[in-house]
């Protein structure tokens, strides 16, 4: 009887255990209900942050100061800038180059705070995601004196190398930063195999020793 007893008393306080499991993440101090539940869209998804395990908010979002339901836009997110982000993830200032859209406008150009379809959290994958900033002219034009500094006279490098082999941007191009000028990677990979790549850069152009060829250098017109 006493063991029964104390059976149910344990299943009881396990359930309750598991209630409280459930309900966990942050919670909205004014009507006690978890954020998550009237915002499921933040949570659901294929690829959902780390940063949002158990279904915290509070890492980004203010969650304090009255209804906000009333006040719309009392508990937006405590910054947009990269700093946000750097909370938790290495900072990139001091690189010798630094995606200039980071430092202007920080990572949510290319990034979702909170969950995504695509891995990594990608709005878009290279290089769809390139360009929805940068010209599409930069890999199409064969010839050109102002689509892209990466050409040799007038022959654009870019289109001999991402438009007419197709060689993903992210070969030659760190998206974040790199100890290289303009991006470029140290080392990096096609696909197949390992590329390094060292680069300098001259008055008119630049001068590239690559795993894949001799050592080319371009100069503009
Ligand atoms: C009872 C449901 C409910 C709870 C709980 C709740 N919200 Fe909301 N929240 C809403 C509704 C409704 C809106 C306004 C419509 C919308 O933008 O979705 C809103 C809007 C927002 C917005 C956008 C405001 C804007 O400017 O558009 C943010 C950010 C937000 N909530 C964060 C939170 C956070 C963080 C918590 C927990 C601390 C939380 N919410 C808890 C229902 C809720
Ligand atoms: C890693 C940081 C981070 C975490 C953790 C986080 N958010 Fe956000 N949230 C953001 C950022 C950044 C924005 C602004 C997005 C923008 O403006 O494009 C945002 C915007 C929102 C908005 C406004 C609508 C929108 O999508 O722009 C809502 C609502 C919201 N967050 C709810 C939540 C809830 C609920 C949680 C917890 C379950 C949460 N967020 C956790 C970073 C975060
Ligand atoms: C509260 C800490 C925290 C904050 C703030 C935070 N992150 Fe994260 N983030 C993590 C953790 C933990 C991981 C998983 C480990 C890792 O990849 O570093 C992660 C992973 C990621 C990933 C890789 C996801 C994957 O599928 O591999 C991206 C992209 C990312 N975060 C972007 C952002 C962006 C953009 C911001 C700012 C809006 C941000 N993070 C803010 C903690 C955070
Ligand atoms: C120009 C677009 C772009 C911006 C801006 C951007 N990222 Fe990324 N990020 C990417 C791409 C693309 C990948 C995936 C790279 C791959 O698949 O190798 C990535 C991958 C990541 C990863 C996974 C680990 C890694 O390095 O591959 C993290 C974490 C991350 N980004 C965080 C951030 C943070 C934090 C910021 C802002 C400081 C930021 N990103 C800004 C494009 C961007
Ligand atoms: C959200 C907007 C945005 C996206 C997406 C974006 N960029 Fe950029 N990028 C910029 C801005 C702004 C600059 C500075 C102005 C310029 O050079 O066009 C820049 C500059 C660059 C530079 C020159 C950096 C230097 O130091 O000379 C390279 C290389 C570059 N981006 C590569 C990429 C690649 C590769 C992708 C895709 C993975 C990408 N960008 C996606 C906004 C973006
Ligand atoms: C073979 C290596 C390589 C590949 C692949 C490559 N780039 Fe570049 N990119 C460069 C070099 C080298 C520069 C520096 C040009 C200069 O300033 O002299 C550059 C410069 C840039 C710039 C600065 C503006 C300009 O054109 O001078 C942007 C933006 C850029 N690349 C984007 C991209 C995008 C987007 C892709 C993919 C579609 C890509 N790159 C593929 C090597 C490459």
């Amino acid at each position: 009887m006493e063991r029964t007893f104390i059976a149910f008393v344990l299943a009881f306080l396990l359930a309750g255990a598991n209630c409280l499991a459930a309900e966990s993440g942050t919670v909205d101090p004014i009507n006690g209900k978890p954020c998550y539940k009237c915002h499921r869209s933040k949570v659901s998804g294929p690829n959902i942050h780390p940063a949002l395990a158990d279904n915290q908010c509070e890492p980004c979002h203010a969650t304090t100061g009255g209804d906000h339901k009333m006040k719309l836009g009392l508990y937006n997110v405590k910054d947009r800038s990269a700093k946000l982000c750097w909370e938790c993830h290495d900072s990139l200032v001091g690189q010798k180059s630094v995606h200039p859209i980071i430092t202007e406008e920080g990572c949510l150009g290319c990034h979702a705070p909170h969950s995504s379809t695509l891995g990594k959290l990608l709005k878009a994958t290279p290089p769809v995601l390139c360009f929805r900033c940068h010209e599409q002219s930069l890999v199409d034009e064969k010839e050109t004196q102002k689509a892209t500094n990466f050409r040799d006279g007038t022959q654009s490098l870019h289109f001999v190398h991402a438009g007419k082999n197709g060689i993903p941007c992210l070969t030659c191009h760190d998206q974040h930063a790199s100890s290289q000028l303009h991006l470029l990677r140290t080392k990096g990979t096609n696909g197949k195999e390992a590329v390094t790549i060292t680069y300098t850069a001259t008055d008119k152009g630049g001068n590239c020793t690559v795993s894949c060829h001799d050592p080319l250098g371009y100069e503009r017109k």
